[in-house]
Formats: C-alpha cells, sequence, structure tokens
C-alpha cells in the first residue's frame, strides 16, 4: 500500500496498521499526530485530514486510505498553521499542548464556517484549557489581535507554578512539540506496554507489542459509580461524599530508558495535575532497559493509565456549624498532612477500602475538598490555600449562552497574565466538572470498569459556561493560584446545586 502523506510517498507493509500507527512511524517524526487513547476513537488528539476531511487515525485501518492524501498539522500550508498556532499562544488556549494539534487540523479545515464550532469541538477532549480560551483563539484568527510584547520565560515560570511541573510557553507548544517522551523516543528501541498481570510485554514498535499483549479494550460499565466511604458517626449539619475520579490528563504515561542510563521524564510539558509525580514508567523502563541491554519505551495505552494510574482520594466529611469535624478519607500517603495544612483541628481518619491506587500529589487532593467543606458550613465565601493564594467565585448556571463562572483569585506577582488566565479557566472547568459529573465505577474488588475516556464524565465543550477571571494585583511572591480557584468554583458550583452531600451533584 502507499499513502500520500504531507505530499511524500510512504509505503505501508503491514496491512493490519492503522493510519495512526503508520504515522507515528513515518520518518523525520510526525510528533504533531497524538495517542491519547487508541484504539477507543474518543479523544481527538490523532485527528488528521484525510482528502481533506478530518478522521481520527487511531480508528482508520491504514488499507482503508490506500492510495489517498493525508495531511497532519506538520503539511498544513506555513499561513494557515503559523495563523492558528500563533492565536492559540496569544490566547493561552494551549496548555501541555497535547491534545491541540488535533484541534488545530480539524479547525483549520473547516476555514469555510461549515461546520459549527461546538461540532468541531465536540469531536475533541481538553483536560488542561477549559475550552474558553480555544473558543477565543478562533475568533482572534479571524481578526487577530494587537500582540503585545510578552516574556516568555516570565510565561513559562508562571506555568510551570500552576503545572507544578516544569512547563514550557511557546508556538512550538501548541503545534504538539513541547517535548513528550513519546515524541523522543530513539529509533530502534524496543516498545513494552502492560501485560494486564503486572508484568510487560514487548515489541519493536509499539504496535507491535500492543498486539501480542492481547488485551481487550475496556468500554463503559453498567456497574453503578457510588461514592465509596459512609459518613463519620455523629451531628453534622454539612456533609460530603466524594466518589473515585480519573485524573483524566491527556498523554498517557510514557518514559524510555538507555541500559544504565536515566529514564527520559514522563512530566515533559504534561504535569498531569500531579498525578504522574510516581509514574511507574520511569523505574520500568529503567529495569527493562538492563535487563534487554537495548533501549526500552514503557508506553501506557489510556485503558493502562485508567487502571494503573492514582485517583483523588475519594473522602466522607462530616461537619458542625462552626466547622469543626471528622474527615474520612481513603488511606493515601500524605493527606493528613495536606488536609491539616488548611484546617488543623479536624479529625482525620484515614480507612482502607479496595479500589485504584490514590494520590496527596493530585491538584489540591484533601484540602480543596475540606476547605470546600468548611466554606459551606461556615458561609464563607473566599477560600485562602496554604500557599497563601485567595480565590471565590460566583455561579449563574442560567445565564444566557450556557451560563456563566466568575472568578476572583490573588496568588502573587502574575508574571504572565494570559497563563494565569488560561490556567484559572482550565482549574474551573475542572471544578465544575467535578463537582457536577464525574466518577468512575470500581467494583467491590477494587477494579475500576469505566475504562474509555469519556466515560470518565468531563464536561463537554458545549456543557461548559462562560468563565470570567480577574486577577487582582499583588506584588508579592507568586505563588499557584488555580488550585485556590479550584476549590471556590467546586465550592460556588455546589452551592449553585444546594449542597446536596454527594458528589458528582448533576447539572
Ligand atoms: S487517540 Fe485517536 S481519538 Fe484518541
Ligand atoms: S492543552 Fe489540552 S489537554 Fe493539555
Amino acid at each position: 500500500m502507499q499513502l500520500e502523506v504531507n505530499g511524500s510517498t510512504v509505503e505501508v507493509a503491514d496491512m493490519s496498521a492503522t493510519l495512526l500507527d503508520v504515522l507515528r512511524d513515518v520518518r523525520p517524526r510526525l510528533a504533531s499526530v497524538k495517542d491519547g487513547c487508541a484504539p477507543q476513537g474518543q479523544c481527538g488528539c490523532c485527528t488528521v485530514l484525510v482528502d481533506g476531511e478530518p478522521r481520527v487515525a487511531c480508528v482508520t485501518p491504514a488499507r482503508r486510505v490506500d492510495g489517498r492524501a493525508i495531511t497532519t498539522l506538520e503539511g498544513l500550508p506555513d499561513e494557515l498553521r503559523d495563523a492558528w498556532s500563533d492565536a492559540f499562544t496569544a490566547c493561552g488556549a494551549s496548555q501541555c499542548g497535547f491534545c491541540t494539534p488535533g484541534i488545530l487540523v480539524r479547525l483549520a479545515a473547516r476555514v469555510d464556517g461549515s461546520t459549527s464550532l461546538e461540532n468541531a469541538l465536540a469531536a475533541h477532549l481538553c483536560r488542561c484549557t477549559g475550552w474558553q480560551t480555544i473558543r477565543e483563539a478562533v475568533v482572534d484568527v479571524r481578526s487577530p489581535s494587537p500582540r503585545a510584547p510578552r516574556d516568555l520565560d516570565a510565561a513559562s515560570r508562571r506555568a510551570t507554578i500552576e503545572g507544578r511541573t516544569p512547563q514550557h510557553v511557546g508556538r512550538d507548544v501548541a503545534l504538539g512539540c513541547g517535548g513528550f517522551a513519546i515524541d523522543t523516543v530513539p529509533d530502534g528501541a524496543r516498545y513494552a506496554v502492560p501485560d494486564g498481570d503486572g508484568g510487560w510485554v514487548l515489541g519493536d514498535s509499539l504496535a507491535e507489542a500492543r498486539r501480542a499483549s492481547g488485551r481487550i479494550q475496556g468500554r463503559r460499565t453498567t456497574i453503578a459509580a457510588t461514592a465509596p466511604l459512609s459518613l463519620p458517626p455523629g451531628e453534622w449539619t454539612t456533609t460530603l461524599r466524594t466518589s473515585w475520579v480519573e485524573p483524566g490528563y491527556l498523554e498517557p504515561d510514557v518514559a524510555w530508558c538507555e541500559p544504565g542510563g536515566e529514564p527520559a521524564s514522563s512530566l515533559a510539558n504534561g504535569g498531569a495535575f500531579g498525578a504522574k509525580q510516581h509514574s511507574i514508567v520511569g523505574d520500568a523502563a529503567r529495569l527493562l532497559a538492563a535487563r534487554e541491554a537495548r533501549t526500552v519505551a514503557v508506553v501506557l495505552g489510556r485503558e493502562d493509565t485508567v487502571r494503573l494510574g492514582p485517583k483523588r482520594p475519594p473522602m466522607a466529611i462530616g461537619l458542625r456549624a462552626d466547622g469543626s469535624g471528622v474527615v474520612r478519607v481513603a488511606r493515601t500517603a500524605g493527606i493528613a498532612d495536606a488536609i491539616r495544612a488548611v484546617a488543623p483541628g479536624l479529625v482525620v481518619d484515614e480507612v482502607d477500602i479496595a479500589g485504584p491506587p490514590t494520590s496527596a500529589d493530585i491538584r489540591g487532593a484533601g484540602w480543596v475538598e475540606v476547605a470546600v467543606a468548611i466554606a459551606a458550613a461556615t458561609g464563607a465565601t473566599q477560600i485562602t490555600a496554604a500557599n497563601g493564594a485567595t480565590a471565590s467565585s460566583t455561579v449563574d448556571l442560567d445565564a444566557e449562552d450556557r451560563g456563566v463562572i466568575d472568578v476572583r483569585v490573588r496568588c502573587g506577582a502574575v508574571l504572565d497574565e494570559i497563563v494565569l488566565r488560561s490556567y484559572c479557566i482550565g482549574a474551573a472547568h475542572m471544578a465544575y466538572s467535578w463537582v457536577t459529573s464525574e466518577r468512575l465505577a470500581v467494583d467491590a474488588t477494587g477494579a475500576v470498569h469505566d475504562l474509555t475516556i469519556r466515560s470518565f464524565g468531563i464536561v463537554k465543550a458545549a456543557e461548559t459556561p462562560r468563565i470570567a477571571v480577574t486577577i487582582e494585583p499583588d506584588d508579592g511572591p507568586p505563588v499557584n493560584g488555580s488550585d485556590a480557584v479550584f476549590a471556590a468554583v467546586a465550592l460556588a458550583v455546589w452551592r449553585a446545586h444546594g449542597l446536596l452531600s454527594e458528589w458528582p451533584c448533576g447539572r
């Protein structure tokens, strides 16, 4: 078979390959074509054009596009690619940048306006940005705003503070070149994927390793998703039970290592909101490289990420009107300290429950739930994080055009307003989605049953309220502000839903 990829002929020998497999093998590398959920076909990260029409490459058999013209972001006309990536950078519409190339390809293909923006974005997921800035970039590309001079080093510093892992800001990020480990695997490396039994299956390509693992894709389950912890006994005026929640970052965990070397970081430009801090892939790559005496890339698929990656620990909180009470939480290293940082007087009761691993590193885990519950119990409207950042929010879900979330934040020197605003909007979307919609089904043995990226309950673009951010001036040292925004919006959204005692509480 032969494909025309960005104007060059590519020979395809593997008749069972997907178009994504083929495009990931093209050299020089087409780094824009990302695998966020293959073969689920649900995230849009692998979107390319086939004879000018957007297609998700991970569910497109290569044989079906034999002889046809494939265009990736790299193959778009320079002016078009530059205009879109400039607009995304100027509006803060790309953070980790993993989802962005697929979105850009689809948006660039609808320059004639033949598809509505809502329809175009419905094919995609973005976990970082909260959609608002992407909408603004679409307006900007049609009539570019004047570009004020910008210090991208300062922007990267603000992004790193908000992402809590090294983050980079620039046009290359919007083009998908943020430095993800999967894009820097040396040629000739072996690939390793989980065998589903605690071990690894290796192959000379990612597609070969996946085929050899013989894993069946999971799907949305009929098992009910529930809050797993019961409330602590007592007389409470405010109660809250939270569920298993998937961090839902788009860039699955990947690390590669040479024999005797240090693993490439799985955190490059994708901090995963803290969920990758202790990813298993780095150590696995080091061990397998030593065993094989070859460079080995360890690659988690979407399902592996859901099964093996840490979740926010479920909680059950009972509070009196003065904010005193008891927090019951799934036993998690560091969670008691995180809670006591904002509520030193609360009793923390850690319990063992069957379920996936949990982590206190995931965005404000522990302290956010407690700060929100205390504010609800005492009638407070402002959240103060342990780092001193403050945030407040009001929500009008009945306002015209999808409702509106207003956010106010103070978190030291701004450094770059575009980046700070973007991270606050992303945090507001994540909080809204968490409180109203997100949870995972976990059975009595602790096995996760919701394994597809659309089954986590992440709120889509068309259902996301408009988000307005006010940044209060502050000359203090810059500190993370988006976690305080995350808590403030969770509080406002919960109030708007009548402080129902279990999350998610519906839209
Ligand atoms: S990787 Fe193809 S849609 Fe997600
Ligand atoms: S920028 Fe969209 S997932 Fe990170």
